[in-house]
């Protein structure tokens, strides 16, 4: 079994190396220059299909050598901590075949692309951790301080009971018809459109803020645009630049919804609407959340994300209202690492984030969160929205995680 070697070093290897593996490679470059852990992270290779553009990307993004066969990666002695950044049908296949062969796991969300992956995954963790060896699936907007924050204020009652969850998740990147059919389009590469994609995020998100588990659904998907241009490489045709063969457009069919509604109950008595949609005109990264509870109530936007509305009804009615808190003071979560109350911080931030709870709890031995039972909680409550909308918008139970898996 591989953990950490003797020296201290984690060393990893990475699959994938586009929009999430950048923002990876970031985290692991920073995280051990920011904050002081007991294992130091090692860029040892990543891991992609073509030569070429895995040998270009190995040098950007700082890592010491680039591969092309990920199995022989996780086969290698050198590699203690496999970071699955592919799409979602690979998830399994890798995730599965690391904790195998002994390496610690971060997957990327959602955690795979069926329950029935999911739940492989997570008996496979399973068994693993009981050997040491750890798993992770990356929902890293728990790692905003400020969404970790909205945790804290609810976990010490001072929200009072949390009766109203509202959350959306709104992107505009696929209006147009004419974008092409991309790997995020197509069911069988991503398990679902919009709704794995960002719902995933703030299921996530509001279960974890809560502590309440998202217990039944009733929902409706849509799929706005049902064709579109199939990107030339997929095709296999000669393409011209705008992306059509022989003059005429060759278009394949959407096979995820572009959009997911639904209304949930939550075990803690709590009701909640869910929005995710890819056509949300304007809108290119919001995700907006609202708590209202018996005390007072919380709510986020990743635009704003330094900041957290707060409102405590507790003190004199003359007093009431909302208050801006700005989530950058020392004793805010993960903030004392970085700059000067004010200093505001990023995005990319939730990602190193991540990878410092990650590294820590790898090296000092307890499974880190979430752990991929965890996620598969999450895909529970996917496949019932999707099981909900298919069946005309009825109410569908979401199971319990520990229930549906021997763990
Ligand atoms: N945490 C977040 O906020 C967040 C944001 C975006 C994406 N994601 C998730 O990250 C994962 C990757 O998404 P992305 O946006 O980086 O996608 P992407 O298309 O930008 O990158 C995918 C990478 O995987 C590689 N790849 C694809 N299939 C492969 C295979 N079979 N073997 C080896 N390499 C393969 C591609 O070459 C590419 O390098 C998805 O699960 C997605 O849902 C998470």
């Amino acid at each position: 079994m591989s953990s950490q070697d003797s020296s201290g070093e984690l060393r990893v290897g990475m699959v994938g190396y586009a929009f999430m593996g950048a923002a990876h490679s970031q985290a692991w470059r920073t995280v051990n220059r920011v904050f002081d852990l007991p294992a130091q992270a090692r860029m040892v290779a990543v891991c992609g299909r073509d030569e070429a553009k895995v040998s270009a990307a190995a040098a950007k993004l700082g890592w010491e050598e680039a591969v092309t066969d990920w199995r022989a990666l996780i086969a290698r002695d050198d590699i203690d901590v496999i970071d699955v950044c592919t799409p979602g049908d690979s998830h399994a296949e890798i995730a599965i075949a690391a904790l195998e062969a002994g390496k610690h796991v971060l997957c990327e969300k959602p955690l795979a692309n069926t329950v029935e992956e999911a739940k492989a995954m997570v008996s496979v963790a399973a068994a693993a951790g009981a050997r040491g060896v750890r798993s992770m699936c990356g929902f890293n907007y728990r790692r905003v301080p400020a969404v970790t924050l909205m945790r804290q204020l609810v976990e010490s009652g001072r929200l009072g009971t949390i009766r109203h969850v509202r959350a959306v998740y709104l992107q505009d990147w696929i209006v147009d018809p004419e974008f092409p059919l991309v790997w995020r389009l197509q069911r069988d590469k991503a398990g679902s459109g919009a709704l794995g994609d960002i719902g995933a995020h703030i299921i996530d998100l509001t279960q974890y803020v809560t502590g309440q588990l998202i217990t039944g659904v009733s929902a409706l998907t849509e799929t706005f645009v049902k064709e579109r241009p199939i990107p030339a490489a997929m095709s296999g045709l000669s393409a011209s630049a705008d992306g059509q063969g022989g003059g005429q457009a060759v278009k394949g069919e959407v096979t995820v919804d572009d959009a997911a509604l639904f209304i949930a109950r939550l075990s803690g008595g709590a009701v909640g609407t869910y929005e995710a949609t890819r056509f949300a005109t304007g809108r290119k990264n919001g995700l907006r959340v609202e708590f209202n509870g018996s005390l007072g109530s919380v709510a986020f936007d990743l635009e704003r994300l330094n900041e957290l509305e707060v409102y405590d009804a507790t003190k004199p009615g003359a007093e009431q209202g909302f208050t801006r808190i700005l989530v950058t003071e020392g004793d805010h979560p993960y903030l004392s690492a970085w700059w000067p109350p004010g200093h505001i911080i990023g995005y990319e931030h939730s990602f190193t984030h991540e990878l410092r709870d990650f590294i820590e709890a790898v090296a000092t031995g307890v499974d880190p969160a979430p752990s991929f039972a965890d996620a598969l909680q999450v895909q529970l409550a996917l496949d019932a929205v999707d099981r909900s909308a298919a069946s005309g918008s009825g109410w569908c139970p979401v199971p319990s995680a520990m229930a549906e898996v021997e763990v």
